[in-house]
């Protein structure tokens, strides 16, 4: 509940429209929370500010569901299914040719190549620290892993294989059968599949990283510079106003104003307000995953930043938070590099998963 405090406590001066009287000049209460945030105490005054911050939480394991435990023959065979292009159509796209663990498990386009060679609607997300959120994809259209995991082999755009044939072709790979049998009382089954890539998946994280360390005790893992910007981040740039808690992600739906007829949660939902949405994503492994955002519109940590700075692009249904505090943010050049090395120690090192040999 912790990380709802901090809107609701703004709400009443946002809806009261209160001001107060400065250097004889009213400001508001959006202009006085702004100037508050933009003080800079010293590299000691942001630490202890910093450590008492409830939106900042260190990174824990990565919840395991009771009913699909992380057993060895389960992960093996996750691991061959992940790599394994004869779960699509054409026998041709794997999981790993979106979800590229070179290319930090993301494919490196803006948006994904269909299989008619066609771009795709939206960028492959980076499945790193995926077993984190509590909902799937960009929309939220999925609750689990477990579910997530047979849509992108049925959707025609991506894999483009229907499951009934997938379990013929599994079932005719001896291999297979062995590999099933051993992980799983009831051998080769839909659900065993997505059990499989989803309990895979979740070896693929990126914690402990210096921003973790320094939450957990330890004042000298991040760097003056990038305390600076751990204090941008939470203060004047607002990011841990969505980003926050546990793999930085609220789990919410926001429309940060991106130009693009991608009608993103409200496909879900159908509801008006939900139009442009999108899960707020995690930003552990945030280097390696580039280009950025659902459209993959941003190419670099630095153009999302001055995406940021400029209140975005005016989308109609931009969301109320953004508009209000972020319309511009008036980050300095000096700000910008430090927020830049705070953002980099997030990126941390994901374990990188070979192809393996497949049955
Ligand atoms: C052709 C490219 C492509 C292939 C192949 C593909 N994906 Fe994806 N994947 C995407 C795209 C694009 C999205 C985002 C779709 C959306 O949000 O509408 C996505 C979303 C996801 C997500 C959700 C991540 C999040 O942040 O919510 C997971 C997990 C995932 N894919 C796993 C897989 C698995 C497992 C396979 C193999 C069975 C697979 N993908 C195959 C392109 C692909
Ligand atoms: C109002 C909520 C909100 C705020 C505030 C916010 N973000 Fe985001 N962030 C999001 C959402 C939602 C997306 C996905 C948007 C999309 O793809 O359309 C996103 C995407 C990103 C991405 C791209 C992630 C990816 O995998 O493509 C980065 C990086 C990022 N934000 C960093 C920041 C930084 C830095 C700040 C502060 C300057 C910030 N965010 C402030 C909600 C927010």
């Amino acid at each position: 509940m912790r990380k709802y405090l901090y809107p609701i406590f703004l709400i009443p001066f946002i809806l009261l429209g209160c001001s107060a009287e400065t250097d004889n000049k009213p400001i508001s209460a959006v202009e006085r929370i702004k100037e508050e945030k933009a003080i800079q105490p010293s590299v000691d005054g942001m630490k202890s500010a910093l450590l008492s911050n409830g939106m900042l939480v260190p990174l824990g394991d990565v919840s395991i569901p009771v009913d699909n435990p992380m057993e060895q023959e389960v992960l093996e065979l996750g691991r061959i299914l992940f790599f394994d292009s004869r779960l699509s159509g054409n026998n041709e796209i794997s999981c790993a040719t979106c979800h590229d663990p070179e290319k930090g498990y993301g494919d490196d386009r803006p948006t994904f190549e269909k299989v008619d060679g066609d771009d795709g609607a939206r960028n492959s997300p980076t499945i790193i620290n995926s077993g984190y959120y509590s909902t799937y994809f960009w929309d939220g259209r999925a609750s689990s892993l477990e579910e997530q995991a047979l849509g992108p082999i049925q959707n025609p755009d991506e894999m483009d294989q229907s499951l009934d044939e997938l379990l013929i072709e599994l079932r005719a790979v001896k291999g297979y059968e062995d590999l099933f049998a051993s992980a799983f009382e009831d051998g080769i089954t839909e659900n065993n599949i997505a059990k499989a890539l989803a309990a895979f998946q979740r070896l693929i994280v990126v914690k402990d990283t210096p921003y973790d360390q320094f939450l957990n005790g330890d004042p000298e893992a991040l760097t003056d510079q990038e305390v600076r910007g751990l204090n941008l981040f939470a203060g004047k740039a607002f990011c841990s106003t969505c980003h926050n808690g546990e793999n930085l992600s609220d789990n919410q739906y926001y429309n940060i104003g991106i130009n693009t007829d991608d009608v993103g949660r409200f496909a879900v939902t159908g509801d008006e307000s939900d139009i442009g949405r999108i899960r707020t994503p995690s930003l552990y492994g945030i280097t390696h995953t580039e280009p950025y955002m659902r459209d993959g519109s941003l190419a670099t940590l630095e153009e999302v930043i001055d995406y940021y700075d400029r209140g975005g692009d005016g989308h109609p249904n931009t969301s109320f938070f953004m508009k209000q505090f972020m319309n511009p943010l008036g980050l300095t050049e000096e700000e910008k590099d430090d927020l830049l090395a705070f953002l980099e120690v997030l990126g941390g090192e994901p374990p990188v998963y070979t192809k393996p040999e497949l049955p």
